[in-house]
């Protein structure tokens, strides 16, 4: 007994430890209540019992160098290991919270807000699905006028009570529910989504923005709204532009303009993008028509007033040099954050 007792020393003390792996077979093979030193315990009942006192001993002994030995290579690693959790490095850099940004429709939409606002427009807003009444009837659009085709429109419901519910293919219906709603004078803009049926490309897609102008006073006149649209064009895209208004048609406003600004990517002298016209259209607008005036109960005899609506996608196309109108609306985090401030 007492030389198995020596041998176990013996390999203990030439057991090396030098890592934690090698500390754990340590254990394994000696102190734990299967290791070696419990079955030498064990073996104690096969001692004499006269010379159990001095071999029990020797056994103390030599389990608690044993134990003395792992505890000190524990000691050890423990000084050289570092922090408790060491996944965690501390001398990373920080990161950064995310913060969005104002996407660039937005940022061209809160500028013609502004410009408006500050010459006395206050801001309606209408419904997205509209009925054809507002969206079509009452803007004076005769029945069969090719605007309300399918192609164009996207029907949600057809026959229902009070008409067919679309999604509307322009800001206009919002002038409407203003007139209906309140009394002259009136100066309005509405801006928001319209939607159409178009083919999908590079510049045109199913959904855009648009802003409505509206103004019902006493004699409102054309001159009124050049000056209108003059302002708003040289805040908006700077003060050397020149404006052209051309004759055009819209059912809601008689007589009708189209107006286009010098082109402010080649200062008007021609290129790709104004396609070498050295002009931009901007806007659709005109003097109210007086049906339109008389559907929303307002008394053409009394009341004059102009309407302009204009497209913001494009303009913020133009203005931060996006060649695809489809990045607008994926919402391609990508994209969108090359606009923060
Ligand atoms: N609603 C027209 C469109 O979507 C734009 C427009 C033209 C609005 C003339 C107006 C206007 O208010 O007077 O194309």
């Amino acid at each position: 007994m007492e030389t198995s007792i020596r041998q176990l020393q013996q390999e203990i003390d030439g057991f090396e430890i030098r890592n934690q792996k090698e500390l754990e077979a340590f254990r394994l093979e000696f102190t734990v209540r299967k290791g070696r030193i419990a079955a030498l315990f064990a073996r104690l009942k096969e001692v004499a019992p006269s010379e159990r006192p001095a071999v029990g001993q020797l056994l103390n002994a030599l389990k608690l160098s044993a134990e003395a030995k792992a505890d000190e290579a524990d000691a050890r690693f423990a000084e050289t290991a570092g922090p408790a959790h060491p996944a965690i490095d501390i001398s990373l850099p920080g990161r950064r919270s995310f913060c969005g940004s104002e996407h660039p429709v937005q940022k061209v939409l809160g500028d013609m807000k502004r410009i408006f606002s500050a010459m006395g427009f206050s801001i309606a807003t209408g419904p997205e699905l509209e009925l054809d009444e507002y969206n079509f009837d009452l803007l004076n659009f005769p029945p069969n006028h090719p605007a309300r085709d399918m192609q164009d429109t996207f029907f949600v419901s057809r026959g229902q009570e009070g008409g067919d519910v679309l999604l509307r293919t322009h800001t206009s219906p919002v002038q409407v529910r203003v007139m209906l709603d309140q009394k002259p004078p009136i100066r309005v803009i509405c801006p928001g989504k319209v939607y159409r049926n178009e083919a999908i490309s590079a510049r045109s897609y199913c959904v855009f923005h648009q802003l409505e102008g509206l103004y019902i006073d006493k004699n409102v006149s054309f001159a009124d709204l050049k000056a209108t649209i003059y302002s708003f064009a040289r805040q908006m895209f700077g003060t050397d532009v020149k404006l052209r208004f051309r004759p055009s048609f819209f059912p809601f406003t008689e007589p009708s303009a189209e107006v286009d600004v010098t082109c402010y990517l080649c200062g008007g002298k021609g290129c790709r993008v104004c396609k070498k016209s050295g002009w931009l259209e901007i806007m659709g607008c005109g003097m109210v028509h007086p049906n339109v005036m008389r559907n929303c109960g307002i008394d053409p005899e009394e009341w004059t007033g102009y309407a302009f609506g204009m497209g913001v996608d494009r303009t913020a196309l133009l203005r931060y040099k996006i060649d695809d109108i489809r990045l607008l609306f994926e919402n391609d985090v990508r994209m969108l954050a090359q606009f923060s401030a």
